[in-house]
């Protein structure tokens, strides 16, 4: 499969704060395919997050192109973006951006209603659910589980209609080393399993060991792009 998931190409993207102009990305290439199981690293301020928003329609580059499934992003209005972002991306950010006021279940059941799935809601969420060991806790609302437990939920919501893409924002970065370790192995699972693809930044040594490739931001450009492994199955059970 040649064609790229995403094409990121020679794009700036500037915030203007007050009179300062803040270069954020200064002419950033990535490509992402297939598979990849993709580690975004470097220094706080170097462009991850605004690398991530731009992949997800979140945000518009100030300069040159963003190819998602080779549709280029520029072409589609903000209805459009809003589109392709519920039916083929899944988000996990670091604040989990659960529902208070939903149960575990229901937060992801939410999505599958959004997207206008019919049939099977309850038995699809629940099976993910069950997949991430969150079976038990169906019935919580977020304030009553643990920050690892609710970034598992925040993923089983991420992934849930299985999106071509999904992209998280230093997914960890609330979690000890244990709840990171589990976390990731159970998105690298993911990958193994159904083939998802997965862009996430890191500051995480630990989370880059689970990485099939690891790209280094600085100054809001690329300066390494390694690839670690083809990957295979992790064997892990979680
Ligand atoms: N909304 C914004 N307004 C102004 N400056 C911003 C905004 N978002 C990010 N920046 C700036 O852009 C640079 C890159 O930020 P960011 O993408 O958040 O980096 P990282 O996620 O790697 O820490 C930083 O200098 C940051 O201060
Ligand atoms: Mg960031």
């Amino acid at each position: 499969m040649n064609t790229n998931l995403v094409d990121v190409r020679n794009v700036t993207k500037d915030f203007h704060n007050g009179r300062i102009t803040v270069e954020a990305l200064r002419g950033l290439d990535l490509a992402v395919h297939e598979g990849d199981f993709l580690a975004i690293v470097g220094p706080s301020g170097s462009g991850k997050t605004t690398l991530l928003n731009l992949i997800g329609a979140l945000d518009v580059a100030t300069s040159g192109d963003v190819l998602i499934f080779g549709q280029d992003l520029a072409a589609l209005n903000r209805r459009e973006r809003a589109e392709l972002r519920l039916m083929s991306l899944g988000f996990v950010f670091q604040a989990y951006n659960l529902i208070p006021v939903l149960t575990a279940l229901e937060n992801v059941k939410f999505v599958l209603e959004l997207q206008g799935v019919d049939g099977g809601r309850h038995e699809r969420a629940m099976s993910t659910l069950e997949d991430l060991s969150l079976g038990e806790l169906a019935n919580r609302r977020p304030n009553e589980m643990s920050g690892g437990q609710q970034q598992r939920v925040a993923v089983a919501r991420a992934i849930v209609s299985r999106p071509r893409l999904v992209l998280a924002d230093e997914p960890t970065a609330n979690l000890d080393s244990e709840n990171s370790e589990a976390l990731l192995r159970m998105m690298r699972g993911l990958r193994d399993k159904h083939g998802m693809t997965f862009v996430f930044s890191t500051h995480d040594p630990l989370v880059m060991a689970h990485a099939t490739r690891v790209v280094t931001l600085l100054d809001g450009r690329v300066v390494s792009d390694e690839v670690k492994s083809a990957g295979t199955v992790t064997g892990s059970t979680n």
